[in-house]
């Protein structure tokens, strides 16, 4: 249709090379609001008249119902062939100046503006739903006392809830990323047209106004040539995806056999085709593999934009399917976890088993020593690594193991003011409860450690909720005010 210089029609292989139509279906819908908004503004400066504005929008709004009776096939993209859907409709002498004053280049990057921002809203309210379940998970597994590993190696006791609510923590970060992200792209681009603007007089505030967008980007070429709000989101995304791929890892070992802490529900596994025993954490490696994705559209888009010279080279359409694909692949990620944060099964016992017979209470019982003999650390960490040592020579790990340590063949080595009963003493009474009981600093697994961090987060997003349904309202309450003035001008 944009043909006016070339004699020649584009070749048919060439043309399905070119086409973007594939991506172009999620941006449609933001195409035609778009156009409309456009068009209700290029009347009001008085470039149409209010006849030629009504079968433009007429065409619009029959596009807007039945998006299947737009013709796609001899088009390079969705913008083209909703022009030429307008200009069948409504006849050249009106749908022939509703591209006046615009480009697709500066209409491509506002249809993807309306989009992320859709798309942030909903990935903001599902993360919101994922941080209240991991919250609920962490308010009924506060005592569900379990070893905290580093390295993979048992490192110390905590509890279940205090995992959970360390991934709350990270994926508020990453709420808070995206919530600000969406300032940056709530700016609309229409107007800049091709790259440097119109002589004809147009409204840009106006249009932005009507599809309730927070400001305009001022700069022509910036609003046509930057990506880097769309890299800043794919980035946030990039990082939220890496989070939920952490924890479905947690979750994928915790789930072996071999630990059984806890147990996914069985619509969340997956079976073996050869081995009947199978219960496969299938949507969990998924997560972890989705990740990895998100990763590698990030780059594919960085890869795309670095140094390409200023104003719109085509390459800039290929960031459409890494980007929308990221956003798809997120959601759904969001939504899995979820699901199986608030259906699995927390075998708090095993867990329990596991805690009594490790040597975690190790650090605890040094901290006894530091505190209660006036020790330094250093020494205490020796003696108490000589104690394990000799327990875990003994090979017994039925009870609490340190126990079997005897604290009078270490202490010869060390110049302390401690006897070995005292130590054992110490020991004997270092139960996994207690480790937890003892851990005061800010942020422990202590319960009223753990009470506060449920009660800030608690509040936390109940603040992003109000936050995300305003805007969602906002948006919809914009969509909605456009409508009504279409259909104003539509009436008979
Ligand atoms: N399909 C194109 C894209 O997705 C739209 C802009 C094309 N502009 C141009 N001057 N060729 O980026």
């Amino acid at each position: 249709m944009y043909r006016s210089r070339p004699r020649e029609k584009l070749k048919d292989d060439v043309l399905k090379f070119l086409s973007s139509m594939e991506q172009d279906h999620s941006i449609l819908y933001y195409d035609i609001v778009g156009s409309e908004a456009h068009s209700i503004m290029l009347h009001e400066m008085g470039h149409i008249t209010q006849g030629e504005l009504k079968r433009i929008l007429s065409a619009l709004e029959e596009a807007k119902q039945s998006p299947t009776s737009i013709r796609t096939e001899e088009f390079e993209d969705i913008h083209e062939a909703l022009e030429a859907f307008v200009i069948q409709r409504s006849g050249m002498d009106a749908g022939g100046k509703m591209h006046t004053a615009r480009s697709r280049n500066d209409q491509v990057v506002l249809d993807i503006r309306m989009k992320i921002r859709d798309d942030i809203n909903e990935i903001c309210a599902a993360l919101a739903g994922l941080v209240h379940g991991l919250i609920e998970r962490a308010k009924e597994n506060k005592q569900a006392l379990m070893v905290m590993y580093t390295h993979l190696q048992q490192a110390q006791i905590g509890t279940f809830s205090h995992f959970l609510l360390s991934y709350a923590y990270a994926l508020m970060r990453d709420m808070e990323r995206l919530y600000l992200t969406y300032h940056r792209i709530n700016q609309s681009p229409l107007g800049a047209c091709a790259i440097g603007g119109s002589s004809i007089t147009i409204d840009r505030k106006r249009t932005a106004i009507l599809l309730g967008f927070d400001s305009i980007i001022k700069n022509s070429i910036d609003a046509t040539s930057s990506r880097d709000v769309f890299l800043e989101y794919a980035s946030a995304l990039a990082i939220l995806t890496s989070t939920l791929g952490r924890i479905a890892e947690d979750f994928i070992i915790w789930s072996t056999t071999e630990f059984g802490y806890i147990e996914l529900a069985e619509s969340y596994v997956s079976t073996s085709s050869a081995m009947p025993q199978k219960k496969n954490p299938d949507p969990l490696e998924l997560t972890r593999s989705k990740s990895a994705i998100v990763t590698s559209n990030l780059m594919s888009m960085l890869g795309i934009v670095k140094a390409l010279p200023s104003g719109y080279s085509r390459d800039l359409q290929d960031i459409k399917s890494p980007l929308l694909g990221t956003s798809a692949i997120t959601l759904e990620t969001i939504k899995i976890m979820d699901y199986v944060v608030r259906s699995l099964q927390v075998k708090k016992e095993r867990m329990r088993n596991a805690a009594n017979i490790s040597y975690a209470i190790a650090v605890d019982v040094a901290e006894q020593l530091v505190m209660q003999k006036k020790i330094p650390f250093r020494t205490a960490h020796r003696i108490v690594g000589a104690l394990v040592s000799i327990a875990a020579g003994k090979g017994n790990v039925s009870l609490t193991s340190l126990q079997f340590a005897d604290a009078s063949l270490v202490l010869k080595d060390h110049k302390v003011n401690v006897k070995p009963n005292e130590i054992m003493k110490i020991i004997n009474e270092m139960t996994p409860e207690k480790s937890v009981e003892a851990r005061k600093s800010s942020g422990s697994p202590n319960l009223l450690e753990q009470e506060e961090m449920i009660k800030s987060l608690s509040q936390g997003i109940s603040n992003y909720s109000t936050g995300i349904q305003k805007r969602t309202k906002m948006v919809k309450g914009s969509f909605d005010n456009l409508e009504r003035t279409v259909k104003n001008y539509l009436q008979p």
